[in-house]
């Protein structure tokens, strides 16, 4: 039986993303890590690079959007571990940059509720039945303060621009993590959600001023380690709660 705490992440195919980070900080710190893409290839040349900082990681194939790929990938963590410790919703779109209400091509906002709030919805029914067979599951979905009213510089009440499609998804997201929450309370599983902050994930984000990968992952990995007393059911960035 594997003794490390094993943690499963959606979304790493790129060495500039807060998945990556967040599997090499939690690989760091002892974790048996799971990093998943769409692309497998993507996944798996990532998680070669970090066994060769001598990172205990593995790959696996997961599109979030496909029924077919999430039931096959929980059934082969099902079949080589037999349990999953930590699940970490962190795959997600933002394709829809210039989107207003009122211009909104409703297909495309369609597609994005399917990535960012079905998708690890789906993820999250999956691996349930693993993550009831860990001591102390937890499961982090990766959200933002766009999903919420009060954020100073992003929330609904703030932000002047519009992203809409993008800021509704993780509004929704951020609901879905309180009703897990409330469900799962029986079962020991915290379920929380967490803004990583502005990060730079992508070129020219840093001039904007956004904050280094490290620092976002950092956010995530504080939620994916909580002790078995720790919070559920809340939104954080930098393990403090914030109100949404
Ligand atoms: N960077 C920020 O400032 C910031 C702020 C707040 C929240 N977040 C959230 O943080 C998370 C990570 O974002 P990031 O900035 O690190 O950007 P990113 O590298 O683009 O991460 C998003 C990941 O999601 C994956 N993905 C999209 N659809 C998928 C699907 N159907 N199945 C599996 N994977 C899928 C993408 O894979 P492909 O390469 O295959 O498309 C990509 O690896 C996202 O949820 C984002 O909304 C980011």
């Amino acid at each position: 039986m594997e003794s490390r705490n094993i943690v499963l992440i959606t979304g790493v195919s790129r060495k500039e993303g807060l998945g990556y980070e967040t599997a090499r900080q939690l690989a760091g710190d002892g974790y048996k890590v799971i990093i998943t893409a769409r692309d497998y290839k993507k996944a798996e040349a990532l998680a070669t690079g970090l066994q060769q900082e001598n990172l205990d990681v593995l790959s696996m194939g997961l599109d979030i959007s496909n029924a077919e790929s999430v039931a096959q990938c929980a059934q082969e963590v099902a079949g080589r571990f037999g349990r999953l410790d930590v699940l970490i919703n962190n795959a997600g779109v933002m394709t829809d940059l210039t989107s207003s209400v009122v211009t909104a091509d409703l297909d495309v906002v369609w597609s994005n509720f399917d990535s960012n709030l079905l998708g690890p919805w789906r993820v999250t029914q999956s691996f349930l039945p693993l993550l009831k067979k860990s001591h102390q599951p937890r499961i982090v979905n990766v959200t933002s303060g766009m999903g919420t009213y009060d954020d100073p510089v992003f929330g609904f009440n703030h932000f002047p621009g519009v992203l809409s499609t993008y800021a509704l998804t993780k509004l929704a997201f951020n609901a879905l993590t309180v009703k897990a929450a409330k469900e799962l309370k029986d079962e020991r599983i915290l379920v929380n959600a967490v803004c990583p902050g502005f990060t730079a994930t992508y070129d020219g984000l840093k001039e904007q001023g956004a904050r280094p990968v490290q620092d976002g992952a950092k956010s995530i990995v504080w939620a994916a380690t909580l002790p078995a007393d720790g919070p559920t059911g809340g939104f954080f960035r930098d393990g403090i709660a914030l109100p949404w």
